[in-house]
């Protein structure tokens, strides 16, 4: 009796798993440090993990997965740490093709992408084009995306609409505003995980973690699995969500 009801509460509610789930793919730095290699080697790890956890959220029925690979602030790491990060999205920008075959799985990139190169700009194109028709899960990389650029962005483009008249300032409420973000065309934020200990959002989805739930682990990214992922949505399940009301 006991262990059947232990069991039962380590069972995943299938119709209550959160629809949009946002992770800070964060520790890969410390990962490799902590095994004698160099910081770039905890980011290919990470990149590879994320494969991993992306295939069993959209096994569970996610609809939508939003990693932060690269914030605003990024820039400020050292060069050849720069440089390895946006080589190991380029070269993963040119396997998505291949990658994402068979997964029923959209590419999306979020962010600020006039600082990329053409090289890299025209991957992008390429990648959420050759999946565009994926209905599955939207795979959601955030890259040189910071919450408040985001905002900034989308108030510049209420801004202009307002000046050519196609807006006036009374039709402006959150709904209009929020089909600026980036995230307009996907569920809202349900769960917002951050791997290796720290508990703050960095910038991370700032409007849309208003009422996301929050969960964090200890563990580095890289070593992030799916009993962990799972564990993360079983905490989410046992969450009372009141969205400021009274239940
Ligand atoms: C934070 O850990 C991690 C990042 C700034 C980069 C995350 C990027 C990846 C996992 C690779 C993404 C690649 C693809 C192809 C999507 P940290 O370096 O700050 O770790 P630390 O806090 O331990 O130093």
């Amino acid at each position: 009796m006991f262990l059947r009801k232990k069991e039962k509460q380590h069972t995943l509610d299938m119709k209550r798993i959160p629809q949009h789930i946002g992770i800070i793919m964060d520790g890969n730095g410390r990962w490799a440090r902590r095994r004698g290699l160099p910081r770039t080697a905890g980011h290919k790890k990470g990149a590879d993990n994320l494969e991993h956890i992306a295939d069993y959220c959209a096994s569970l029925g996610v609809k939508a997965l939003t990693v932060y690979a690269f914030s605003t602030e990024n820039w400020a790491r050292p060069q050849d740490e720069v440089d390895t990060l946006m080589q190991l999205m380029y070269d993963y920008l040119l396997t998505v093709e291949k990658k994402f075959a068979g997964r029923d799985m959209r590419l999306k990139i979020s962010g600020d992408r006039s600082r990329f190169s053409d090289k890299i700009n025209h991957a992008i194109d390429h990648a959420e084009e050759v999946t565009a028709s994926g209905n599955g899960m939207v795979l959601n990389i955030a890259l040189n995306y910071g919450g408040r650029d985001e905002i900034v962005h989308a108030a510049k483009m209420v801004a202009e609409r307002v000046k050519n008249g196609t807006c006036c300032p009374e039709e402006i409420d959150e709904t209009y505003f929020a089909q600026f973000l980036y995230t307009a065309d996907l569920p809202e934020v349900d769960l917002i995980i951050r791997p290796s200990g720290e508990q703050r959002l960095s910038n991370f989805l700032l409007w849309q973690a208003a009422y996301a739930e929050f969960w964090y682990s200890d563990i580095c990214w890289p070593d992030f699995k799916d009993r962990n992922m799972r564990q993360a949505i079983l905490a989410y399940q046992r969450r009372d969500r009141r969205f400021g009301g009274v239940k």
